[in-house]
């Protein structure tokens, strides 16, 4: 059984893995025997992770991209197969949720911002990365999304619209490539405590509310959740496809 969950001669692309949720499941992966990329607009932040993933050492790298531009994403595709990379997992984790507010209070500025981001971002790099994958014969795609995608959240339209969005790309595209032999899945995670959800949590009345509506009591670590994504880019997922996994604490089920 553990042979289901080995990524072995994998690579792994995690957008937004310098940090976060990103930079838990590219360890993960590392751990589980993939070579991993990571990348994200900081050379900072992945230049100060890669050295985490050194434990596993097969050439893991990291390279700066926005996913928002698409010239960026193609630019990083280009690079990667100058360096004769050749991505079968793909990530696409990164994603911003910079704006708390009503919608009559919302500049359009700030909806362009995360959907561009959260949601184009996603199609941007599938489309590129996922033209390889259908030339090699396959690949596993995974979209980071959010309990968000599956139901609503006060004073979070524009993040809930690109989670929703990016809920049924998933499905969309799972139906479109199966033929490829590449699966495309969704992971929906409840509170995860990062820096995106750093000042909501410790905020003393809202981050209790987060905390009793969700039925496991608690915001969950990073490296906890990092497994879901290894079920879904290995063999031990092989007959999934088109699936969005809660990892949430329970907070959809009620
Ligand atoms: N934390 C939670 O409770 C939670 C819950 C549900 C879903 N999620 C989702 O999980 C994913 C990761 O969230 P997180 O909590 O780990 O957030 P985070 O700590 O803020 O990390 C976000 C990551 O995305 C990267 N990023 C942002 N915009 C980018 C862009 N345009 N191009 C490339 N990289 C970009 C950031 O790197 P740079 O700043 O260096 O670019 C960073 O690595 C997001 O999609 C988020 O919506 C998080």
């Amino acid at each position: 059984m553990r042979a289901l969950f080995d990524l072995s001669g994998r690579t792994a692309l995690v957008t937004g893995g310098g940090r976060g949720i990103g930079l838990a499941m590219a360890r993960a992966f590392a751990a589980h025997g993939a070579r991993v990329v990571i990348a994200g607009r900081n050379e900072k932040t992945l230049s100060e992770a890669l050295p985490s993933l050194a434990s596993h050492d097969r050439g893991h790298v990291a390279h700066p991209v926005d996913v928002a531009d698409a010239d960026s994403v193609r630019a990083l595709h280009a690079r990667l197969g100058s360096e004769d990379v050749h991505v079968d997992i793909l990530v696409n984790n990164a994603g911003i949720d910079p704006h708390y507010a009503a919608l009559e209070k919302t500049d359009p500025k700030d909806w362009d911002q995360i959907i561009q981001t959260n949601l184009a971002g996603v199609m941007h790099c599938c489309r590129t990365f996922g033209a390889s994958m259908i030339e090699g014969g396959g690949g596993s795609i995974i979209n980071i999304s959010s309990i968000a995608g599956h139901v609503g959240l006060k004073r979070q339209v524009p993040y809930c619209a690109s989670k929703g969005g990016v809920e049924q790309l998933t499905r969309s595209l799972a139906l479109d490539w199966a033929e490829h032999g590449i699966r495309v899945n969704a992971i929906a995670f409840g509170f995860v405590e990062t820096d995106l959800t750093r000042s909501i949590l410790s905020h003393p009345q809202l981050g209790e509310m987060l905390r009793s509506r969700t039925p496991l009591g608690r915001a969950a670590r990073a490296d906890e959740v990092a497994g879901a994504a290894v079920f879904l880019a290995s063999e031990a997922s092989s007959y999934v496809t088109g699936h969005s996994l809660c990892v949430d604490g329970g907070w959809t089920a009620s």
